[in-house]
């Protein structure tokens, strides 16, 4: 499975120095840059390391409490580092109906997790999403970059061990020579 370059074992040793260009980046401490700069720090690491959230808190003169305030305000923001692949299951109205949080506890019996949760290969985080505008092939769901439709719990687990396949195969290439 990929590792993150940029975060070993032990959190204090992120690289800090993307979040410190970003900051760079910045034209002032202004408030309204907080969240932009939260989204692009994620973008970095795929979620919002502590020692990072520290740089932050200096630059815009914030406490933590107010930082993890706006963080847990939204969901998109996280505080620890996802599985490889998201599985983001859409929780709007037409999917609800049709059977999404059927799918939702039929992931949890098999993989132990609930939203907002990794399971324990790091391989998927479980999130539920408001409509992902396909309602009409509802059940709907994105798993990585890709996005289902009319999915059911056997449908969803077939992808999902595609996905485990496709990490476990790992290329053997000897160089002849
Ligand atoms: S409610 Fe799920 S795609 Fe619209």
């Amino acid at each position: 499975m990929e590792t993150n370059p940029l975060v070993t074992e032990e959190e204090e040793q992120i690289d800090l120095a993307p979040t410190e260009e970003i900051i760079k980046k910045l034209p002032d401490n202004s408030r309204g840059y907080l969240i932009p700069t939260l989204d692009k720090v994620q973008n970095v690491y795929r979620f919002l390391p502590d020692p990072a959230m520290e740089l932050l808190m200096e630059f815009f003169n914030v406490s933590r409490a107010e930082i993890y305030g706006v963080i847990s305000f939204y969901p998109q923001l996280r505080i620890t580092e996802p599985g490889k692949y998201i599985i983001k299951l859409c929780y709007g109205t037409a999917c609800f109906v049709k059977g999404a949080p059927i799918i939702n506890e039929k992931i949890h019996d098999k993989y132990h997790i609930k939203p907002g949760e990794t399971d324990k290969s790091k391989l998927f985080t479980l999130q539920t999403a408001s409509c992902l505008g396909n309602c009409g092939a509802a059940p709907m769901a994105i798993i990585g970059e890709d996005t289902y439709g009319t999915i059911d719990p056997e449908k969803t687990f077939d992808i999902l061990s595609e996905y485990k396949m496709d990490d476990e195969e790992t290329p053997v290439t000897e160089e002849v020579g």
